[in-house]
């Protein structure tokens, strides 16, 4: 009886400590909040710095965190440079226009200066996509953070990004082996709605297509005009997807109706009854879109993360052509009010902003940060309860952009 009773305790033990591991090990929304409580501010503030300077940084971030997902899963493998014997993911030609490590990097080094080996290079990748698709215009929502870097970045891995002149059902079946659905697929496919495309992504829609047809026959005729004219300026001019490269909105969907979508991999979502209807939706409606996306985004960030590992140290420095924006941004941190505002808003989880009830670690190394806003935290924790409404009702309207005008 007596050893029955220890196997049933054994038993509870083993499962709770099970269950404990599994909490602990795996990603989650707070990660950082007792290791570096600042992390997710300083990446938003690094993010938006940038933008400042060059808003088209936005696209380039947000294209970053999908090569690097992608590729062995979100690791920061695009990041690592290529050694004597290896040629990175970085240097294939597929990531060649890749851009926005400056701001990845910059991000890292304060982020090692306030809380050393903490902060993975692979949730700053991820962290600074979702910054950029809010500060741009489009969806704010939270990512579980936890990922560990990878140490394997191999340029014949990038095969496996998908090439702009693949078609739907092609798209389909390299989105869904990585376990997305054709409605998922299309709702990345919105990450189009910034940036843009250069000449040799697109040229082949312009001249002997294929056997029957010289130009791509899925495209307007006028726009093939304006490709034309881009192309004329040779292979490295670029296209902007839509018409408001900048801002993200649902007007890439309404480019593609009007068989103007840049690449062929675009265009063809409007082609393929499959996938029309969605691209349809997202057009009439824009926080439909927003919603997919963002629940699209979070799952991509969560291909094939590594919960043990490293957390590299140094990010590989800037290309040459970035560096010297890199070492002008180089300075120390200085806080955007607003961002620290909207920020607190989001991840100060508000069941905390009763003082009884903060931490008193997470209290102390907060406290210091908002010394320079010279107010009692007491009264900053009431003020936030205020601006959330403000914020709530901000974001309510973004949402239904298309309704409320
Ligand atoms: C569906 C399959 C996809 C294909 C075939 C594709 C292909 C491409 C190509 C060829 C470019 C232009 C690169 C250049 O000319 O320099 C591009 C740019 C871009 N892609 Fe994709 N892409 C796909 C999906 C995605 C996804 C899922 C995202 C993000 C969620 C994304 C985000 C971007 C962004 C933001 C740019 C603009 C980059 C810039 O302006 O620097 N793409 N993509």
């Amino acid at each position: 009886m007596r050893l029955h009773h220890f196997i049933k305790m054994m038993t509870k033990v083993v499962l709770i400590m099970v269950v404990m591991l599994r909490c602990c090990s795996g990603l989650s929304m707070n990660y950082y909040m007792m290791s570096c409580p600042m992390a997710e501010f300083i990446i938003k503030n690094s993010v938006n710095s940038a933008l400042r300077n060059d808003p088209t940084l936005a696209a380039g971030l947000i294209r970053m965190h999908f090569h690097d997902c992608f590729i062995e899963g979100c690791d920061a493998s695009v990041l690592l440079d290529s050694t004597d014997g290896n040629t990175a993911e970085k240097d294939s030609p597929a990531n060649l226009s890749l851009r926005g490590y400056e701001v990845i990097d910059d991000a890292k080094e304060q982020l090692e200066n306030q809380c050393p080996g903490i902060v993975s290079c692979a949730d700053i990748v991820a962290m600074a996509a979702r910054d950029a698709v809010f500060f741009s215009g489009g969806p704010v929502y939270d990512i579980p953070k936890g990922r560990k870097d990878g140490t394997r970045s191999k340029i014949e891995d990038t095969r496996n990004l998908p090439p702009p002149f693949f078609n739907s059902t092609e798209l389909i079946n390299m989105f869904g082996q990585k376990g997305f659905t054709a409605q998922e697929m299309v709702a990345l496919s919105g990450g189009h709605t910034l940036g843009v495309a250069r000449c040799s992504a697109f040229k082949n829609r312009l001249k002997n297509f294929d056997s029957t047809h010289d130009v791509d026959p899925s495209m307007d005729t006028q726009f093939m005009k304006t490709l034309a004219k881009t192309c004329s300026a040779g292979d490295d001019a670029e296209q902007p997807f839509d018409t408001s490269r900048n801002s993200f909105d649902n007007f890439y969907f309404n480019a593609l109706q009007r068989r103007s979508g840049v690449l062929l991999s675009d265009q063809t979502l409007m082609a393929d009854p499959k996938t029309r209807p969605i691209v349809n939706g997202y057009a009439m409606n824009q926080a439909m879109f927003f919603f997919d996306f963002q629940r699209a985004m979070v799952k991509m960030g969560l291909l094939d993360v590594k919960e043990t590992g490293q957390i590299r140290k140094r990010m590989a420095a800037a290309r040459d052509r970035q560096k010297s924006y890199a070492d002008k941004r180089r300075k120390p941190l200085e806080f955007q009010v607003w961002v620290l505002l909207f920020h607190l808003v989001f991840t100060f989880p508000r069941e905390f902003r009763s003082t009884a009830r903060i931490p008193s670690h997470f209290y102390d190394r907060y406290l210091a940060e908002f010394e320079f806003l010279g107010f009692p935290v007491h009264d900053l924790y009431r003020f936030l309860n205020e601006v959330q409404l403000f914020v709530d009702l901000y974001l309510l309207k973004r949402y239904n952009k298309c309704f409320i005008g």
